[in-house]
Order: C-alpha cells, then structure tokens, then sequence
C-alpha cells in the first residue's frame, strides 16, 4: 500500500471533497458527521484552507480511512478474526512429535520472520523533501482545530516513536499532539502509556529525550499505534505479522529513531524534560473535553515529507467514531492474547458507545464459584485492560455478544445484588467521573448464573411513575421504563439537579414496590427515548463507589457530579459541534443532515 489515495479509491469508495473547507471546524466537521453514517466513507479533502492565518495548504486531509468495518478488513488484508486464529496458533505452540509435525512447524515459525522491521540505509520515500532548522514550520502542515472549545490545532492521527534511554527499546504510540507554534507540539502521552515511561527515565537523567513523529504511509501504523501492546514489545512487531511483511524502516535524519519508510510526513525534535507546558482542553473520544494539564513539549527541529503528501487525520467527539473500526479489529485480534489469564473466557465485546473501557461484556465458561469474580480481577489488573470501569460477565449460553437487546435482556433476567463487585482501582488518565484523578470505583457484575426469582413487585406504567414521583420530588422531570418483561426492569428518570441524586434516591425508597433498578440522568442533554446516548452517558458518568446504591433497589446516579456531590474537580462539557458551521457546510451541500440526526448523535446542545 504505497500510495493510500489510489488504494483506497480502488478499495474504500474514497469521497473527494474539491470544496475548499477550513482545517479549523469545517473539515472535522463534515469528518465527523461522515463516520456516523451507516454507509461512512473515506474522506479526501484537497483544498484545506486556514482562514484565520491566510493559509491555503499545498496537502490534502484524508480522514476517516477506517471508515467502517469492510475497509477496516481490507486495510488488514483479513479478517481480524484470522488474524486472532493465527496468534492463537502461534501461542499453543508445542513442541513438534515426530518428523511430520516437524515439517508442519516450518510454515509458521518460516512466517515469523517478516516481524521483525528491516531497516534500511540510505533515505525513505518520506525524507523526499526536508525542511531543517528555521524552515522547519508546523504550519505547512494542516493541522486540524476539532471543536470550538479545543485550546488549538492537534494532530489527531500521529505515529509517535519514541525510544528507551539505553536505545535498546522502541515504541509506537498513538497520541494526539497539540500545536501550539511553528515549532513546538504537546506530547499527550498519558501517564500510563510506554512513551511516559521512556519520558521518566530520560527526566531522571536529565537529558533531552528524542522523538521522531510519523503522518500517514500505511493505515496499518496507526492502527499499531493504538494497540495495546505490553510495555516494551515494539508494535512495528505487530505490524509484520499482520502483514506477512517486515515493515521497512529508515533512520530519522536528527536522530536514532527509525520509522517506517512509506510515511507521509515526519516531524523530528526532542523532549526537554524540565519544560511542561498546559495542554487541552481537547473534546476527546469520550464525547467530552479533556480538561487542561500539564504535558511535555516537543521542540521541532527537522520536517520531511514525500513529494506529494496526504496528512492523514482523525475526528473524536461522541460514539460512534472511526476508533470503533479500530477497536473492533484491536478486540478481535486481542481476545488470543487474554487467554492465558483468562483461558475459560469464550468472547468478549466493548462497545463503543461504552467508550470502550467504560464498558466490557464478557462470555465465559464457568466452572467454579467465583469464577467471574476471578476474571473481574485479573481483567482490572491487567496493562491497559485495568481501565475498564464496569465489567459484566455472562455464562457460555448467552446470546452473542453483539446481539445487544437479547444480551440485556440476558443479563437483566440475571441481576443478583449479591453478584455485584464494587471495588477499586486504577482508571483510564481520561476518566472524569472518579473523585479523585487516576483511581477510581469499579463495578464487576456476574450474570452467569441462572435467572433470579422475583421480577417487580408492581409494576406501573411510566405515566403512574411520574406522578407518583413528581409527588416526592419536584426536580424529577421525565420517567421511561426499559425492558419491562424482564426480571429486571431498567427505570430511566431524568432531573434538574438541585441537590444530591443521594437525597432524591432515598426520598424514593417508599416506591421500591415499583422499582429494581432506577437510573438518573440530567435533563439538560439527555433524551430518554436515545439508549444508545443514555449507555454512553451513564458508562462515563459514573464512579461505581460513589454512584452506585444496592438498597433497597439498585440505583445509579450518572448526572454531572458537582459541589452536591463534593466532587472538587472540574466537570468537563461535552463535545458539541458549532452550529454556524453545521449551517455553512449545510448550505454548500458538503453535508446533508436532518434534526433527527443532530439530536441521534448529540451534535448539538438541547434547547432548554
Ligand atoms: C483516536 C485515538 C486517539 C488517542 N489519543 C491518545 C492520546 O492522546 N494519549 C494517549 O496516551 N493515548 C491515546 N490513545 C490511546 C493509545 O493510542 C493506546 O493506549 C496505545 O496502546 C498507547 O500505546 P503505548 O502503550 O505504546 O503507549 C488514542 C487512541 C486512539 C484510537
């Protein structure tokens, strides 16, 4: 895949966009409407424009590049799954009985050597063109500014290799990184990633830490790039064996970090580490804005490029997005890789508008009391698998994972409070829900056993709900009762917050006939009738220690917590697109949506 633009207008019904569209908004924009369709395309755009700095950009924006799950496939050249079925095989290796099984081991051991990356001398395909020292400018790249409230431009799909103190390890990571100058980007490594680690031994010496930044080549790097390899496994490793093809590597010009030959752009600099430099806010994948924080800086020193490159870039914001492609591919491909931990363990699904680690389902085969308790725990404990927040494990005759109605009714009919795990442990850098940054409450649930007994008592049609409520409390505005046949039924209210959700909760103890799980949401931009919204809103709003009560019915509190709640951070907003700018690209006919599908997606705030 040497040229992406002609692959993928051959292989991925590329969409060329001649319209000259601002790199701040516009294209993000239209990016991000794109991917929320059911048939989403590939997006080139050949005429950014900065209107603010009067710049008209030499190099095309190509987004949405894993712009559904058929592209996604063609991009790895198989299925994921086959790719999973070839680690697998790879990972139950055993030593070879006899001559014929000897023979039948050459193949794949033969097949591994392509995964380890080749480099090679002399100059890539990427140092064409090189712009050193003072002529080395951010700005004739077009970076793209996201959403109103981001604090700047930030390259959303860069390649980030970086390298351990003593050389000998080498790392490619997926962060986004802010442009603050012509010269100098945010590295948003988070704390938990391999490039922060590398950045910690390069502080504790005191010297400047070298990073070679890559844009575009194949879509297949930056696919690694976000892979959740372990601390200290290169993912270029990953590349090959996806591949069958070493990755062929060149030496960036400034420094010792090599980078595969095929990329579009690089960025070559170092990393002070005594300069940090307040980063954010950035509307992140979650669907809200990632609060300001200090990161280290990367100061610029060369840029090279092919001679006709594409900037290759991504749109976050709310689900669903181009990272729920990748993510399909990256638990698919994973699922081998959990097994060792985990071999009872048959599938497992994170949905996207569960953020992902906000929310795993899992199928298993139990064999022992607490079982799934066990698997709770080793998935907390385990690189980046210990972010997921809530966790609910299910018995090996449940519906498949992604069939998502029968799977709630499935687990609904399962809900045993005593089969609850509220507990602790280390939360994902972005999480805004936990009291106190980096830790946080983790809820594990056991569905696998058989169904409970008692469904509600009695039940009430949601009209009988909200009077009978509204009664109690006044702040209470909407009811919508969800999965009434189940064992189960899930009770959407939705309020004007006023005081502590903790309060209204045990003020509607008294109708605990009526109710066996009730779940709040703010009303300001929520609809109850939206479930896939109200998962994602509850999955990250809620800190399971905090906003979890069992008696005498389960009630999760997921409204924006606040001084009610003594929640001292900040609370940040979500991510909405700037209505002058949906009007705009409306009106040049570039995008084409109805109300409906702004309110589907939360694209805008909701009129009070
Ligand atoms: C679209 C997208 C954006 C991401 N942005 C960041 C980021 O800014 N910072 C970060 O630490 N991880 C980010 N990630 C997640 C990392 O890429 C992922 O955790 C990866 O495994 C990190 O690699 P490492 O373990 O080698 O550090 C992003 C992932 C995606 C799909």
């Amino acid at each position: 895949m040497t040229d992406v633009v002609a692959w993928l207008k051959e292989n991925g019904n590329l969409k060329i966009i001649e319209e000259p569209l601002d790199v701040e908004l516009e294209i993000p924009h239209v990016a991000y409407i794109e991917v929320k369709k059911e048939d989403s395309r590939p997006l080139l755009f050949v005429k950014p424009v900065n209107r603010k700095k009067g710049i008209e950009y030499d190099i095309p924006v190509l987004m949405n590049i894993f712009a559904n799950k058929e592209i996604t496939q063609k991009i790895f050249g198989k299925h994921p799954d086959q790719i999973a079925l070839r680690i697998d095989e790879l990972m139950k290796l055993k030593p070879p009985r006899g001559f014929r099984a000897k023979l039948a081991m050459i193949p794949k051991l033969f097949a591994l050597r392509n995964v380890f990356p080749k480099r090679s001398r002399g100059k890539g395909e990427c140092q064409e063109v090189v712009y050193s020292k003072e002529n080395a400018d951010l700005d004739i790249l077009p970076i793209l500014k996201t959403w109103e409230g981001d604090g700047g431009p930030f390259i959303t799909m860069g390649q980030v290799y970086t390298q351990s103190i003593d050389g000998k390890t080498q790392n490619l990571g997926m962060y986004r990184l802010q442009q603050y100058d012509k010269k100098t980007l945010g590295m948003h490594w988070q704390i938990h990633k391999d490039a922060s680690h590398f950045f910690d031994q390069y502080q504790k010496e005191g010297k400047k830490m070298p990073v070679t930044v890559a844009i575009g080549g194949d879509p297949l790097y930056i696919w690694c790039g976000q892979a959740p390899m372990p601390y200290g496994m290169f993912e270029l490793l990953l590349y090959g064996f996806v591949r069958g093809k070493n990755a062929k590597t060149v030496k960036s010009l400034t420094n010792d970090i090599y980078i595969p030959r095929d990329v579009d752009v690089v960025i070559e600099g170092f990393v002070d580490p005594v300069k940090m430099k307040i980063e954010g806010p950035f509307g992140d994948h979650t669907g809200y804005y990632t609060l300001r924080e200090p990161f280290p800086v990367m100061e610029v020193d060369t840029i090279t490029m092919k001679k006709n490159p594409v900037f290759q870039a991504t749109v976050v914001g709310k689900p669903p997005l181009e990272d729920k492609y990748m993510g399909w591919a990256t638990e698919r491909i994973f699922l081998p890789m959990l097994k060792p931990m985990a071999p009872d363990l048959i599938d497992y699904n994170m949905p996207e508008n569960g953020v992902f680690h906000n929310l795993i389902l899992a199928k298993m085969k139990t064999l022992y009391k607490g079982h799934a308790q066990q698997f709770m725990h080793a998935f907390w404990g385990v690189g980046q698998m210990s972010f997921v927040k809530h966790a609910v494990f299910v018995g090996e005759k449940a519906p498949d994972l992604e069939e998502s109605e029968k799977l709630i009714e499935h687990i609904l009919n399962r809900l045993d409070k005593s089969k609850i795990l509220i507990t602790q442990g280390v939360v994902d850098h972005l999480d805004h829900a936990s009291p106190e940054q980096f830790v946080g409450g983790k809820l594990g649930i056991d569905a696998t056993a058989d169904e409970i007994g008692e469904g509600v008592e009695h039940p009430l049609s949601d009209g009988q709900l909200l009077e009978r409520m509204q009664k109690i409390d006044e702040t209470i505005c909407e009811v919508k009762q969800y999965m009434v046949h189940t064992k189960t039924p899930v009770c959407f209210i939705s309020v004007t917050k006023k005081e502590s959700q903790k309060y209204v909760i045990s003020k509607l103890h008294e109708l605990k006939a009526h109710i066996k799980l009730l779940v709040i949401v703010d009303k300001a931009n929520n609809a109850l009738d939206n479930p896939y919204m109200l998962i994602w809103r509850v999955a990250n709003n809620i800190d399971a220690q905090r906003d979890i009560v069992l008696e005498p019915f389960i009630a999760i509190d997921a409204t924006n917590k606040d001084k009610h709640d003594r929640h001292e951070r900040e609370w940040p907003g979500d991510t909405f697109c700037t209505k002058e700018v949906l009007d705009r690209l409306q009106e040049k006919k570039v995008i084409d949506i109805d109300d409906a599908f702004v309110k589907k997606f939360g694209l805008l705030p909701f009129e009070q």
